[in-house]
């Protein structure tokens, strides 16, 4: 028996099992997407959850050293969706046949801002019915905003904690009270508390990152608990700071490899989250994206931005999507879907299996 052979039959993962899984090539790496692949199959299921994604706004007040829409970013413009564009967007989600919704920001905490969502998660509950499933990502809010946003109808949240060594997490945000790892922490347990369907995700591949790092930050989820995971890999902007660190960045080959890899570690780790395939890996390699959602990840998530704001959301340059129509979009992902024979959950929450079994237990601690 190889020694990854020897590692995909234990029962539970050691750093160290995960550092040699992270490292694996060639029969190895088939060895570990097969395993994960028949996991997936066997406690999630085979079908491909949509989440129709809405960037609501680029307005940032967080400078992290990586992202396109950083504050200090003067070179692009800001935008917010209108209340009436909220309307029209929610109205295309019913028309569409998807179950269930993404609204992702940057980090405001005005009360503009959050009134907006409020509206939203009002109009998405009269309009469905309750019915919707609703994901918001939209930073480190405060427990009562959480605790409000829960009670008109957000179930799940997804707050990246994107590397959990915090060394590293200061190295790729200023230090200052804004980028507070501690406060980033917190605030993943109040979405616990809250009994959220609790997300969270790193970027890979990031320079200074090493696999010991990632399989960290494998064992940093495993140990939350978490239903849902975005992840993916890093991709450098040249009008942030961390593009002077482009020279002690992994290349492309390497960041999506290692990114396949995540996937499949977190799925044979946590048999029955959502996982999701994301937009950052389509950008960087569309056949790796499918391979992805072929093996371990079983939730995508069509750009649903109006249009003339979708390239303001740069988070990172040559964004998947940015330059077509909703409709042209949502083709895009079918012809991908029916080519690759993955099958649809349309009008599906296509909630996470493990929330919904672990839930009751949560409630009665
Ligand atoms: N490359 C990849 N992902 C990025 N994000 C921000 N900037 C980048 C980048 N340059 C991700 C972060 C953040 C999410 C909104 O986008 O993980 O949480
Ligand atoms: Fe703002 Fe999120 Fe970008 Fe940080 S990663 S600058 S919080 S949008």
């Amino acid at each position: 028996m190889s020694k990854i052979a020897k590692i995909l039959a234990k029962e539970e993962l050691s750093h160290s099992d995960i550092v040699s899984m992270l490292n694996a090539e060639g029969s190895d790496l088939n060895m570990i997407l097969e395993k994960a692949k028949q996991i997936k199959q066997e406690n999630v299921g085979d079908k491909v959850y949509m989440r129709a994604l809405l960037e609501i706004t680029n307005s940032c007040s967080k400078n992290c050293y990586y992202c396109g829409i950083r504050h200090n970013n003067l070179l692009i413009d800001r935008y917010s969706v209108t209340y009436d564009e909220i309307d029209a967007y929610l109205e295309k989600v019913v028309a569409e046949n998807i179950g269930s919704i993404v609204i992702q920001s940057g980090e405001l905490l005005g009360n503009g801002f959050i009134q907006k969502i409020d509206y939203l998660l009002a109009k998405a509950a009269e309009l469905t019915n309750g019915e919707l499933g609703i994901t918001l990502s939209c930073g480190e809010q405060s427990y009562e905003t959480l605790k409000r946003w829960k009670a008109l109808g957000a179930q799940k949240y997804l707050l990246r904690i994107e590397t959990s060594n915090q060394l590293l997490y200061q190295k790729i945000h200023p230090n200052d009270e804004n980028h507070d790892f501690d406060k980033r922490l917190e605030t993943l347990k109040y979405l616990k508390q809250l009994n959220y369907h609790t997300g969270t995700g790193v970027m890979i591949g990031m320079p200074f990152q090493s696999i010991e790092n990632l399989a960290n930050d494998i064992l940093f989820m495993r140990n939350l608990d978490i239903d849902m995971c975005g992840m993916g890999p890093f991709i450098i902007d040249n009008d942030t700071p961390m593009s002077k660190y482009q020279h002690l960045t992994p290349s492309v080959e390497k960041r999506v490899s290692l990114s396949l890899k995540m996937y499949a570690i977190l799925r044979i780790v946590m048999k029955n989250i959502n996982i999701a395939a994301t937009t950052a890996l389509f950008t960087l390699d569309k056949n790796a994206f499918v391979k992805a959602l072929d093996t371990s990840c079983n939730v995508i998530m069509p750009n649903f931005t109006p249009p003339k704001y979708k390239s303001q959301y740069k988070l990172y340059p040559n964004k998947a999507g940015t330059a077509s129509s909703i409709e042209d979009s949502l083709v895009n992902i079918r012809n991908i879907m029916e080519l690759n024979k993955f099958e649809v959950g349309y009008g599906q929450r296509g909630d996470s299996v493990h929330y919904n079994k672990t839930h009751l237990k949560r409630v009665m601690a």
